[in-house]
């Protein structure tokens, strides 16, 4: 395709058309000019492809697809490789199907445990999540098949999402919203990115300049197309303005018209148009170029790739006594319908029609005796009280009981976010009964984001499957009979109870207003800096076997923050079986003049070791690792001092530290006036001289001099001097500064009165 050439044919109405969408899911062509009409379809943990009656909520039918793990579950196998994998297995069946681009993957961030979307979305961390992003993108382009980083920015909720204004301060942003999506955006190299619907500080996100040109193409150099998520315009000519080339769904010509007129009246040039067209076509011509519409999968191959990455996915949070793995030859009870039928994804856009489901009851029965009960009901939480007798009944005759529990359909989809964080009453109930007559019981999870355990000091064993995807039963069984040893870690932290969590006084907001005042402390690093206790923290997870990790060495003691920095490690298994460990590492800014988290994840390892095995974990750092947003400078700054490296298999327990001193370059503006403290003047090697001469001519120093450390009074006169504006100098001393003297001195630090 002739890009350049078509664009110069086409009429102004045409290009204003090809500016949205034809349908639910079809960008519009240009028959006479030979430009196609693709199709592109939600994504992101199989596809939804609608040939009859379109939604964006996953009401109506799509083709029989094969349905993987969703994000939260994906992002807690610490495992790229896997994600590329599941990305390149997701591009094949797009390739089949005729789909441009997959709408996915999703990068928000887990803000509150609440969001009702956060089973798409990775983490609470932005590193782990654009890790985890960029990997399934790298993996669905090669082959051929564009993606859509989604839902950019700060749609961290369902709650009036078409018209909540997130209230975000620049580093918070910085820091965590858009970290989220920055090397996702970089290393990744998305096709597209799907803004999101909501506003953020007061602008729609759909036509944001600031964030759809100056930061996602200039600064990250995004070189894709922006498209709308369905029906996220407010003001198309605003939008097209601000970078977003593509409208979704159609407008039925609308919004088509709007820019015609806008580009007649002046107020929109058309080269805003044709650059918006031309990335339009770029898509296109990069579809028709890597079609392959014979390309063919096995559907059986990919849904046992689907069971491989939940297998790896699956976190074992809890094994008391080695309860787990089970014996086959036991007696043992599955209690809980989603033994049966599980919940294995989640409701509205990434719903899909699964090809098959594999449930742990037909799994197990395939080679164990297993005796079932359905135990409560999925649409009464009211505790059923037959269905909870039998259930208790078949607990106590057995060996072990594992309660298959979890979070109804109801409880949390796309378009709603929870109210709390538990699970339904009868589930609750079920658990507590079967534990006071079994005392080897474990729980098995289908949930997208965490839940209460009120149990949890009762039961054995706990396994957080997720939303594990169609073949979610199969891989619970891998890991509850130990075919496979479990080595997935939270990619999020379980708090106690919901009003633990940071975002709790200010979410979902008041009316169209969130204001997001926990700022940087998100997740984990909340928990750590207030040190309140979590019911599992952040990068948790067990295995049957146990890990060593030992021998830090950091290729330098000191370095220059431009100057790389190598972390390397030894993992041993030292347990009695083959397992997978995620050796992750950490950086604490010792000391700080900034408030900073108490540590935040930089690097991760998942290694496979046989019995006895051991390796060497390597971790390259550069100063991004160590800085944070500094918005004096509007960019990322190191300060100097010690930072610690702590490699451990959780965030809460490191295993080996040791220490690092990084050398800023970038020295800070000082800006000095009238109201500068004598304080922080003294800690300016450059005003220092300045001021201890200026305090001396008025008698101050030798205040200063019989100060002795220790002694309140002494403390406090000194505190009140460091505190001191200085302009005080002028009313508050024997001898009188004058405004000129001050005026001087705050011109030679190149300051101002
Ligand atoms: C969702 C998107 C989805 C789109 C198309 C929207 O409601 O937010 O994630 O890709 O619909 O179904």
């Amino acid at each position: 395709m002739d890009i350049k050439k078509i664009l110069a044919e086409l009429t102004l109405e045409e290009k204003a058309g090809l500016c949205s969408g034809d349908d639910f899911w079809h960008l519009k062509g240009v028959e006479r000019l030979g430009v196609p009409s693709v199709m592109i379809c939600d994504g992101p943990n199989g596809l939804r492809k609608q040939n009859q009656a379109q939604d964006n909520l996953g009401i109506n039918d799509s083709i029989r697809a094969v349905c993987y793990p969703s994000a939260c579950a994906t992002a807690c196998s610490f495992d790229p490789a896997l994600m590329y994998r599941m990305g390149e297995a997701l591009g094949k069946e797009c390739q089949a199907e005729e789909i441009a681009v997959l709408l996915g993957p999703g990068a928000n961030i887990k803000r509150s445990p609440l969001c009702g979307r956060n089973f798409e979305y990775f983490s609470e961390d932005p590193y782990l999540s654009s890790q985890m992003a960029s990997a399934f993108i790298q993996g669905v382009q090669s082959q051929g098949v564009g993606t859509s980083l989604k839902h950019f920015l700060a749609n961290n909720q369902e709650h009036r999402r078409l018209t909540v204004d997130a209230q975000i301060d620049e580093r918070t942003l910085r820091e965590i919203y858009l970290a989220s999506f920055e090397t996702a955006v970089q290393s990744g190299k998305p096709w597209t990115v799907m803004c999101s619907y909501n506003r953020l500080n007061g602008e729609y996100v759909s036509q944001d300049r600031r964030v759809l040109t100056d930061i996602l193409r200039e600064e990250w150099g995004f070189d894709g197309m922006v498209v709308s998520d369905w029906s996220a315009v407010n003001d198309r000519v605003k939008g097209l303005l601000a970078g977003l080339d593509l409208e979704m769904p159609t407008s039925y010509g609308v919004n088509d018209q709007q820019i015609v007129e806008a580009v007649r009246s002046g107020s929109l040039k058309e080269e805003v148009l044709d650059a918006a067209v031309e990335r339009i076509l770029t898509l296109i011509n990069r579809h028709q170029e890597q079609r392959r519409p014979q390309t063919v999968f096995s559907m059986e191959e990919h849904h046992a790739l689907a069971r491989e990455i939940e297998r790896e996915s699956i976190v074992l949070l809890k094994n008391e006594d080695g309860l787990l793995p089970l014996s086959k030859q036991g007696n043992i009870a599955f209690l809980g319908r989603f033994a049966e039928t599980p919940r294995f994804q989640g409701g509205g856009s990434a719903h899909v029609n699964a090809c098959k489901v594999v449930g742990a009851l037909e799994a197990a029965e395939r080679d164990v005796n297993i005796r079932y009960a359905p135990a409560y009901s999925l649409t009464n939480e009211n505790e059923d009280g037959a269905l909870l007798a039998e259930a208790v009944k078949v607990a106590k005759e057995a060996d072990c009981a594992v309660i298959f529990a979890g979070l109804p359909d109801s409880f949390e989809s796309e378009g709603f976010d929870r109210t709390h964080m538990d699970l339904p009453e009868n589930q609750n109930r079920l658990i507590q009964e079967v534990c006071r007559v079994q005392p080897n019981t474990v729980v098995v999870l289908h949930n997208g984001a965490p839940v209460c355990m009120p149990w949890i000091a009762q039961v054995k064993a706990v396994l957080e499957a997720y939303l594990g995807g169609q073949a979610v039963g199969e891989a619970v069984v891998d890991i509850l009979f130990g075919a496979a040893n479990p080595c997935g870690h939270l990619a999020e932290s379980f708090p106690i109870k919901l009003s633990d969590n940071p975002s709790y006084l200010n979410f979902p907001g008041e009316k169209d207003r969130v204001e997001y005042r926990e700022g940087i402390f998100v997740g984990y690093r909340y928990y750590d800096k207030k040190e309140i206790e979590v019911l599992f923290p952040f990068g948790h997870g067990l295995s049957y076997t146990e890990f060593e990790i030992s021998n830090l060495r950091l290729s330098a003691k000191k370095i220059r923050e431009d100057e790389p920095l190598t972390v390397t490690a030894r993992v041993k298994n030292i347990g009695a079986r083959a397992g997978k460990a995620v050796v992750q590492l950490y950086v604490r800014d010792v000391h700080s003049t900034v408030i900073r988290p108490d540590k935040e994840l930089k690097g991760f390892r998942k290694v496979f070791l046989e019995a006895g095995e051991e390796t060497e974990v390597t971790f390259p750092l550069n100063r991004r690792a160590f800085s944070y947003y500094n918005t004096e400078i509007c960019d990322w700054h190191v300060e100097s001092g010690e930072f610690e490296i702590l490699l451990g298999q959780s965030s809460r327990e490191p295993a080996v530290r040791d220490s690092i001193e990084v050398e800023g370059i970038v020295s800070l503006p000082k800006h000095y006036d009238r109201n500068s403290t004598l304080g922080d003047l003294l800690c300016d090697e450059h005003a220092r001289p300045i001021i201890q001469k200026l305090m001396k001519e008025v008698g101050m120093d030798k205040q200063q001099a019989d100060f002795k450390l220790g002694e309140g009074a002494a403390q406090m006169k000194m505190a009140s001097v460091y505190g001191m504006p200085l302009h005080k100098l002028v009313s508050s001393c024997d001898r009188k500064v004058t405004w000129e003297e001050i005026g001087a001195v705050l011109k030679d630090l190149g300051g101002s009165l």
